[in-house]
C-alpha cells in the first residue's frame, strides 16, 4: 500500500515538528509494511516571502492531488502587518475552504501522566476525554457581507440547513462510537443563526435515538469545560465557537503542544497540531513534537484506515510520557527535560521496541 502525503511545515516551529512527525512516519512505514510518498511545499509567511502570496495555486493543486496533508503551523509577527489576504492565516482558511474540509476534530484527552501539568486541579481533570467537533468552512468566518470602513466593521454569521445537518450527523456518528452524548453549543438566547442551528441539530437527532443530545449556551460551555470537563463526550460547535472552546479544551490537557487535529471533507483531509508557530522558540529545538506526532496517528487511523499502526504511535507517546520525559511546555519539577529531537528519538525508540506481530 502506498499513500501520498503533502507536507506543509509552514512557519516557526512548524518546520521542526513536521520533521519529527516525518521520522515517525518513515519508521512505521518500515515496521508495518506501508509506503508513503512525500511531497513538500511552502505555505504561510514563508510562501509570502518567496512568492508574494501565502498559498500559491500550485501548492493548493498539489494538496488536491494528495491523500492527506500534514501541516505544521503558519504565521508570526513578521507578517502581522500584511493586508488581510496576504496574511498566513488567510492561507489556512483558503486551504480549508478549497479542500472542503468542513469537519474539524480536536480531541481533548488528558494523559494520566500529564494530569499535574495543567493549571487546573488534577481531580477535576482526571479521565477527561472528549472531542471538540467544529464546523470549519462556514459560519461567521466565511459569511457575507463582511468588511469595515472608517465608521464601522461588520461580519455575517450564517449557516445553511445542509451545513448544519452534515456536521451534526458526523457528531452523532462519532458519539455513537464513544459515550453516546452530543452537547451542541450555541447562543440561541441571542442569535437567530444559533436558533436555526439548534432546530436543525434536533431534527437530525431524530435519526439517532441511541445518542443523547444536550444543548448548551457557549458562555456556559466555556465555564463547564474548566469546571467539570468529564461531563462532555462530543462537543458540537459552529466555526467561531469551536475556535474559542478548543483553545480552552487544549489548555486543560496540560499543553496545546500535545494536541492533534484532523480537518476532513468528503475528498480531502488535513492534519495539524493545534498549537501555533510559537515564534519565540522557533529554531531552538525546544518545541513539543507530540501534537504533530499524534496528528499523524490520526491520519493513519482516519484517512489510511490503519488503526493498529495509529495505536502503536499513541502507545509510544504514552510510554514516553510515563517514563518521565518532558519538553519545556509540559515540564514540572522531577521530570526529565528533553528537547524536540530527543523527544522524537524517544518516541522512535518506543515504536522500534514494539511488537507488531
Ligand atoms: C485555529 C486557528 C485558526 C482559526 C486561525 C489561525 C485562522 O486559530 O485553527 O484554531 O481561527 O481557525
Ligand atoms: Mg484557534
Amino acid at each position: 500500500m502506498s499513500f501520498k502525503i503533502m507536507l506543509l511545515p509552514g512557519d516557526g516551529i512548524g518546520v521542526e515538528v513536521v520533521s519529527s512527525a516525518v521520522k515517525v512516519l518513515k519508521l512505521v512505514a518500515e515496521k508495518c509494511y506501508i509506503s508513503f510518498e512525500f511531497n513538500e511545499g511552502l505555505m504561510g509567511g514563508c510562501s509570502y516571502d518567496e512568492y508574494g502570496t501565502p498559498l500559491t495555486d500550485e501548492v493548493l493543486e498539489e494538496c488536491r492531488q494528495t491523500d492527506a496533508v500534514l501541516l505544521g503551523a503558519v504565521g508570526g509577527p513578521k507578517w502581522e502587518g500584511l493586508p488581510h489576504e496576504s496574511k498566513p492565516e488567510a492561507a489556512l482558511l483558503k486551504l480549508r475552504k478549497s479542500l472542503g474540509l468542513f469537519t474539524n476534530i480536536r480531541p481533548a484527552k488528558v494523559y494520566d501522566s500529564l494530569v499535574n501539568s495543567s493549571t487546573l486541579k488534577p481531580e477535576v481533570l482526571k479521565d477527561t476525554d472528549f472531542v471538540v467537533l467544529r464546523e470549519l468552512t462556514g459560519g461567521i468566518y466565511f459569511g457575507n457581507p463582511r468588511g469595515y470602513d472608517d465608521n464601522r466593521g461588520w461580519n455575517t454569521m450564517e449557516y445553511s440547513y445542509e451545513e448544519v445537518e452534515r456536521i451534526a450527523r458526523i457528531g452523532f456518528d462519532i458519539a455513537r462510537n464513544r459515550n453516546k452524548l452530543v452537547t451542541s453549543v450555541d447562543k440561541a438566547n441571542v442569535l437567530e443563526c444559533s436558533q436555526f442551528w439548534r432546530k436543525v441539530v434536533h431534527e437530525v437527532h431524530k435519526d439517532y435515538p441511541d445518542v443523547e443530545l444536550r444543548d448548551m449556551y457557549v458562555d456556559n460551555a466555556a465555564m463547564q469545560i474548566v469546571r467539570n470537563p468529564r461531563q462532555f463526550d462530543v462537543l458540537l460547535t459552529s466555526n467561531l465557537f469551536g475556535d474559542i472552546l478548543s483553545d480552552i479544551a487544549g489548555v486543560i490537557t496540560g499543553s496545546l503542544g500535545m494536541l492533534p487535529s484532523a480537518s476532513l471533507g468528503t475528498k480531502h483531509a488535513l492534519y495539524e497540531p493545534i498549537h501555533g508557530s510559537a515564534p519565540d522558540i522557533a529554531g531552538k529545538n525546544k518545541a513539543n513534537p507530540l501534537g504533530t506526532i499524534s496528528s499523524v496517528a490520526m491520519m493513519l487511523d482516519y484517512t489510511f484506515k490503519q488503526p493498529a499502526t495509529a495505536s502503536l504511535i499513541d502507545k509510544a507517546i504514552e510510554q514516553t510520557l510515563r517514563s518521565g520525559f518532558r519538553t519545556a511546555d509540559i515540564y514540572s519539577e522531577g521530570d526529565t527535560l528533553v528537547n524536540t529531537e530527543e523527544m522524537t528519538q524517544l518516541v522512535l525508540e518506543k515504536i522500534e521496541e514494539m511488537n507488531t506481530d
